[in-house]
């Protein structure tokens, strides 16, 4: 039977990340065709914690992320290398939670409803080869207990029959 995702109204923001990585590993392991579990994973996400958009930009060359699998409105779908919260994050390599985008030099706006936003990059050995994006209609909906429980769904993403099957292009940024 497929996971619900669904949460006990009692849990803690960090309690609800820890049952969900419980259940996500279940769920994604085995998956070995990278589009699929992006999918699923960007849905997963979105159904478990009712995001109100969630989804990948993938490294496809050297200066360009584009837009992979994702739940919310149609968004963006090219983004440059060092602009913007994700082209940020690819380029440094690191987590970044911005608590009111309209105060991020460079944010690309894909919707006028979005207001904070966490953006966490997809490390393969050391490299990143993509991020995953999710934003909020509410300023300030993101801290430090979603990037503790976001990371180890992208390193268990990253650790699945799939990702040996990735691009030569996403393997070499
Ligand atoms: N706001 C992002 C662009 C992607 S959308 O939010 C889906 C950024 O500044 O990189």
């Amino acid at each position: 039977m497929e996971p619900t995702f669904t949460f006990s109204p009692t849990l803690s923001k960090r309690e609800r990340y820890e049952q969900f990585l419980s259940e996500y590993t279940v769920f994604i392991d085995g998956e070995d065709d990278w589009t699929t579990a992006l999918a699923n994973t960007a849905a997963a996400l979105h159904d478990a914690f009712g995001f109100f958009w969630v989804g990948f930009y993938l490294v496809h060359d050297a200066d360009w992320l584009h837009l992979g699998p994702f739940q919310g409105s149609v968004a963006c779908s090219r983004i440059k290398r060092g602009r913007g919260v994700c082209g940020t994050a690819w380029a440094e390599a690191r987590t970044l939670i911005v608590p009111d985008v309209d105060a991020f030099p460079g944010h690309i706006a894909c919707s006028s409803l979005s207001r904070s936003e966490i953006v966490v990059p997809m490390l393969q050995d050391g490299t990143v080869i993509g991020v995953l994006d999710i934003d909020s209609d509410r300023l300030a909906d993101f801290d430090d207990i979603d990037r503790a429980g976001l990371e180890p769904v992208l390193h268990h993403l990253l650790q699945t029959p799939a990702s040996s099957a990735l691009p030569r292009t996403c393997q070499q940024p």
